[in-house]
């Protein structure tokens, strides 16, 4: 009793396929809303486009980030080829980013790599016929 507890944390990370042509302006515009909706509801993230592809990793409480990426499922301005969620994370990778947008060239200053690697790993030892012997540091 008293004691608050802390909501739970899930980080989704995709890739889609653009279905419509999409050009700066109109990226800019999506972005306007993506900021203040997950301002919101507290969603924290970022958002990288290239070769008609998005790249999205949006993370925050639980219940706020399935139901955004039920929405992003929906949205028919593009496709979604694969997500991947890790509803273990204990705090966010990007506190403070609402929904920045990734220029090519900033794509090693957040160290991408940690990020992809830590949800392969998780994804590839989630099942239960693999071998359970999970590395030490993942989730
Ligand atoms: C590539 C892509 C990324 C998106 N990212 C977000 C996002 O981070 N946050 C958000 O609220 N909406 C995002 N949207 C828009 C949602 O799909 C949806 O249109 C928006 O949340 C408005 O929903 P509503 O009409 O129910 O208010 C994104 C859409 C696309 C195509």
């Amino acid at each position: 009793m008293g004691i608050k507890q802390k909501p739970e944390l899930t980080g989704i990370i995709y890739l889609s396929q653009a279905l419509i042509d999409f050009d700066r302006q109109s990226i800019e515009q999506l972005l306007k809303v993506a900021t203040t909706k997950n301002y919101q509801f507290n969603i924290t993230g970022y958002l990288y486009y290239e070769d008609e592809h998005f790249f999205q990793y949006i993370e925050g409480e639980t219940v706020q980030v399935n139901r955004l990426m039920e929405n992003i499922q929906h949205d028919g301005r593009h496709s979604v080829l694969i997500d991947v969620h890790d509803d273990t994370l204990i705090s966010r990778r990007f506190p403070g980013w609402n929904m920045r947008y990734i220029y090519k060239d900033q794509l090693r200053e957040i160290t991408m790599e940690k990020v992809f690697l830590k949800y392969l790993i998780h994804n590839s030892y989630r099942k239960p016929e693999t071998n359970g012997n999970l590395p030490s540091g993942t989730w």
